[in-house]
């Protein structure tokens, strides 16, 4: 009999397979919202435990899951059970480590487009330079950036037998972006609720390996998805990126404030596009102002870490999945990067940093 019942539940979950979560390409079983089957005759229930208050998932789950089993000679008729779970449910159990890794930091700033991305590629790879193992989790569902600044071209693996998540691996640093298991579908359609379910499941899937550091590129902002990273992963500090005019500023101070009601240790703030130099000159051009990171960074009573220069190389590496650290380690912007690893790996691994 037991055999007989395990056959019906590989066939049923088989086919659940084929059932997406809306917006997503990942299959409802796989996202580990199916909670429990039974096979009542030829009557079949299926528990699912969703996060969205959005009574149009399950009504296009429920849809899908009768119509991946038409045809399927036990089942005669499916009830699905939906049980909506606050998100925070979910993460009430606290911030946890990720197993194998030492160290995890976040890269974060309240304002887009102020480096972010440069400033956490630049770092990992410096620190893998350096003889860290270091892996990269690219945050950024709407606009991720991390495959294309490392130069990554491999996609998403998983382990055979198991949903886990492989990173792929450039320039020595392991790489995951949460944007690379959306498939086609548009991030932009995602609501609140889903992204942070799905930010939760990617957090505890990835199977890192052992790892020094893990650095994670958040989005811009402060709002759920950053929180739900805070909330989801014991994170060991934040680097905060800032440009130096008063509109990064105050948005820097913003993701510094959430940061610290969540109990977030500030390693320190990052001044990038400080300046511009003419190649062959000395003079200092202060684009977007002068010193706006060394007076947060003050005012915050934290370090501040590094001012990076405005460079066309920086940029150039970013695009061609070089970064400048590498592709240029003794030009002006490679040893700024160079010199912020070393300051942050003093920070992170005091014992073996001289
Ligand atoms: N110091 C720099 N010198 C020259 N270009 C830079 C520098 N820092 C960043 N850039 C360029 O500015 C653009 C935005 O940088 P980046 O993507 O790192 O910002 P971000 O804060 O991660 O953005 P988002 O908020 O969208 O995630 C990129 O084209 C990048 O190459
Ligand atoms: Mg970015």
């Amino acid at each position: 009999m037991s055999g007989e019942n395990h056959s019906w539940r590989e066939e049923v979950v088989q086919r659940l397979r084929e059932v997406k979560y809306p917006g997503f390409s990942r299959d409802i079983v796989s996202f580990g919202l199916v909670q429990d089957m039974e096979l009542a005759g030829k009557e079949l229930k299926v528990k699912l435990r969703l996060t969205t208050p959005d009574p149009s998932v399950p009504e296009k789950i429920g849809k899908e899951i009768r119509d991946c089993l038409q045809g399927y000679a036990p089942v005669t008729s499916v009830i699905v059970e939906t049980e909506v779970a606050p998100p925070q449910a979910i993460a009430s159990t606290g911030p946890q480590g990720i197993e194998g890794v030492g160290k995890i930091i976040a890269v974060a700033s309240g304002k887009g487009g102020v480096g972010k991305s440069t400033v956490a590629a630049n770092l990992a790879v410096s620190l893998a330079k350096s003889g860290h193992r270091v892996g990269l989790c690219d945050c950024d569902l709407y606009g991720p950036s991390q495959a294309l600044m490392l130069g990554c071209r491999e996609g998403v693996r998983v382990e055979e037998g198991t949903e886990r998540i492989l990173p792929a691996e450039c320039h020595g640093v392991k790489l995951m972006s949460m944007g690379m298991l959306l498939g086609d579908d548009s991030p932009a359609a995602l609501r609140g609720p889903m992204v942070t379910r799905f930010t939760q499941q990617f957090l505890r899937q990835v199977v890192w390996g052992d790892l020094d550091l893990l650095v994670l590129d958040l989005p811009p902002g402060t709002g759920d998805i950053q929180l739900t990273i805070v909330q989801t992963v014991a994170l060991d500090g934040a680097l905060i990126v800032t440009t130096p005019q008063e509109v990064a500023l105050v948005d820097a101070r913003k993701a510094i404030a959430m940061f610290r009601k969540v109990n977030v240790t500030i390693l320190g703030v990052v001044e990038n596009m400080s300046y511009f130099t003419v190649p062959g000159s000395a003079q200092r051009h202060e684009i977007f102002g002068t010193g706006g990171g060394r007076r947060e960074a003050e005012r915050q009573k934290v370090p501040l870490l590094a001012e990076i220069p405005l460079d066309p190389e920086t940029r150039k590496g970013g695009d061609a999945g070089e970064p400048v650290v590498l592709a240029s380690p003794l030009g002006p912007s490679g040893q700024v990067f160079s010199e912020f690893g070393k300051i942050v790996s003093k920070v992170l691994f005091p014992s073996i940093s001289s």
